[in-house]
């Protein structure tokens, strides 16, 4: 994908290979500004109106949605695709009730009867966990607590029974008691429905609690992809390992809190290489991202050429 803003051009995302099956839930993870909701939003059509992207396909059940017109990808969204964003306020039309905005969604992908749609909108409300659905849904938004108005976001992402939620960042705005319990929120009700979900976070805490599998993104481009808990236990590229030491729970009683030197910057060949410790000559060509073992894979020379010589003696 490529951005186009004052008369220039950047890549974006780069050779994205991101697969998420029926009732998976996929993380995505990698530091702010690497590319997570550009991913995100594309699978939809979302991306903003100057990124375009040029090359490859997203297939969604063996149709290809790259080039598919808006009237598909708005009837995909919604329908099959839902999404939940970081800052619920902005999700939300502040000038219309809570109600009014589910019953608006139901009635636009299932039950065109208003009746029916205000039932299932009030039952929607109560699988959220709400104790009184009927005063949430004759509430206006500025009346909900920032908790509140996620759940109500949930319950309007799951209102259509969706194949797939990508959910951005949809924690990360709320108080910290309350973080927990809307994941897990989002979670259960998930796996109740064989919901596929693929989670965008910048916290390898909230991918290792809730997902089953991680690709890990840096500067447009996956780096390291595979089941959660051996990306996690034993991680294959150096950025990875790096966003693990950085973690607060892992360093000594009053030790410094490593963290990555630099901001994100890129040069040509890998696109790690201008913060990689272990850099040498052959990092200037870009690494494929390569299997490792039953589908995990990482974009790095030193851990292919440690893969061969194992696979060697
Ligand atoms: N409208 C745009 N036009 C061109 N480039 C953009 C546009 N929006 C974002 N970008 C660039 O795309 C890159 C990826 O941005 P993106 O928002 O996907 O990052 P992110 O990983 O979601 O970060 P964060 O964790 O902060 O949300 C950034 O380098 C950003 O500068
Ligand atoms: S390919 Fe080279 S620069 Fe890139 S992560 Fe591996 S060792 Fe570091
Ligand atoms: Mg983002």
């Amino acid at each position: 994908m490529r951005g186009h803003r004052n008369g220039g051009s950047q890549c974006i995302l780069d050779s994205i290979s991101l697969q998420v099956r029926e009732g998976e839930i996929a993380g995505l993870v990698g530091e702010s500004g690497s590319g997570k909701s550009m991913l995100g939003s594309a699978i939809g059509g979302l991306q903003p109106m100057n990124c375009k992207i040029t090359e490859g396909r997203i297939l969604w059940r063996d149709r290809d949605l790259r080039g598919a017109d808006e009237a598909l990808l708005s009837a995909l969204r919604g329908s099959q695709i839902a999404y939940i964003f970081q800052e619920p306020m902005t999700a939300l039309n502040p000038t219309l009730s809570i109600g009014r905005q589910l019953v608006d969604v139901i009635r636009r992908h299932t039950e065109p009867d208003s009746s029916s749609a205000r039932h299932r909108a009030l039952k929607l409300l109560a699988d959220v966990r709400i104790d009184s659905p009927e005063d949430v849904f004759n509430a206006w938004p500025y009346q909900l607590s920032g908790g509140m108005r996620q759940r109500v976001l949930i319950a309007m992402a799951f209102s259509c029974t969706p194949a797939l939620i990508v959910a951005d960042e949809p924690t990360t705005a709320l108080d910290v008691t309350v973080q927990a319990k809307v994941l897990t929120l989002l979670l259960t009700l998930a796996r109740e429905r064989r919901t596929a979900v693929l989670l965008i976070s910048h916290d390898i805490g909230v991918i290792r609690r809730a997902c089953e599998t991680v690709h890990v993104m840096y500067a447009g481009r996956i780096v390291e992809r595979g089941s959660t808990t051996a990306v996690l236990a034993a991680p294959r590229h150096p950025y990875t390992r790096a966003l693990l030491d950085c973690l607060p729970g892992r360093a000594r009683p009053k030790s410094r809190l490593k963290t990555l030197s630099t901001s994100m910057q890129t040069m040509p060949g890998c696109c790690f290489r201008a913060r990689c410790h272990l850099a040498f000559q052959q990092c200037s060509e870009v690494p494929p991202l390569a299997d490792i073992s039953s589908g995990d894979a990482a974009a790095c020379w030193l851990t292919q050429q440690d893969q061969l010589k194992g696979e060697l003696f």
